[in-house]
């Protein structure tokens, strides 16, 4: 973290972009697990200077499911790097995710993207380097591609637990414009079926801020016929990861997966991370 921080300071957000503070903290809880999918010392940090109560997370599984969500997106993003190690990954609805200090290769460009309010709290944590930058707009917006568009692709789009709080009309906009804009880039994001969707006022960490999932997708298939060219690539539950992201797991969490896949919940069933090449 580059950028002078306050100490405990309130945050000041709307109401979508409170659930930023669900993931948030469900990484600063992991990283100090004995046992942790994922060590975040920022998340921690950032966790004990916000004055938020946190507590009202406590006690459910998603604060897990977000941390072995974030952990699939890094998988994909460490390997995309892999391939291009000077290409570009863009944070869609960023919120104060950690990707680039777990993922950065040291040759990437990075651009995170939320709406202003949530950029303002992020840039009292973070600073703008030459190849990280933070944008301030909405996903919907129009101008804020001309960036990432003025450095090199290949283009790497994660868009984690942003695009199941919009109307689908506006999920539908969000896909042709970065279809429209970034032909050819991966896209990794999560749909949300009815099993999720409609249990969320019952849901241990969603009924407790205001927010609600809008987009309901069971299907994510369907991505292949909004616009001619998308491929889904991988799509993935939580009781079906890749292999070599479940084997790493530490044990607790591989033997929680098997136990919830005996359980077939359908909103862990219903509720899919993605990869899809935009066509
Ligand atoms: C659940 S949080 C996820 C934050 C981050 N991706 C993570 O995994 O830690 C949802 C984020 O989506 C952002 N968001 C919601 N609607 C958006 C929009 N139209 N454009 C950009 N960001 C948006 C919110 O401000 C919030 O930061």
């Amino acid at each position: 973290m580059a950028a002078e921080r306050k100490s405990p300071h309130p945050v000041r957000l709307g109401t979508v972009q409170e659930t930023l503070l669900i993931p948030l903290y469900g990484r600063a809880v992991e990283s100090r697990k004995a046992e942790a999918v994922l060590r975040d010392p920022v998340a921690e940090e950032m966790v004990a200077a916000i004055d938020y109560d946190f507590s009202r997370f406590d006690g459910g599984s998603s604060l897990i499911g977000a941390v072995l969500r974030t952990h699939l997106f890094d998988h994909w993003v460490r390997g995309f790097l892999a391939d291009h190690p000077d290409a570009t990954v863009v944070e869609i609805g960023t919120g104060l995710n950690t990707r680039h200090e777990r993922a950065d290769n040291g040759r990437a460009h990075w651009f995170e993207l939320d709406l202003p309010d949530v950029i303002e709290v992020r840039r009292t944590f973070f600073a703008d380097t030459p190849r990280r930058t933070m944008l301030a707009a909405s996903v919907l917006d129009d101008g804020w591609t001309a960036a990432p568009l003025a450095t090199d692709g290949p283009y790497l789009l994660a868009a984690e637990a942003v695009l199941p709080y919009l109307p689908e009309e506006d999920a539908r906009r969000a896909f042709d414009l970065l279809g429209e804009r970034f032909p050819g880039a991966l896209l990794a994001f999560d749909t949300t079926g009815p099993g999720m969707v409609d249990t969320q006022d019952g849901h241990d960490a969603l009924s407790k801020v205001e927010a609600r999932l809008r987009w309901n997708c069971p299907d994510p298939g369907v991505l292949e016929d909004w616009r001619q060219g998308n491929r889904l690539l991988a799509s993935h539950t939580f009781t079906t990861l890749p292999a070599e992201v479940h084997d790493g797991l530490p044990a607790e969490y591989r033997d929680m997966i098997a136990t919830m896949a005996e359980m077939r919940l359908p909103q862990v069933e219903d509720y899919r991370l993605n990869l899809l090449r935009l066509g």
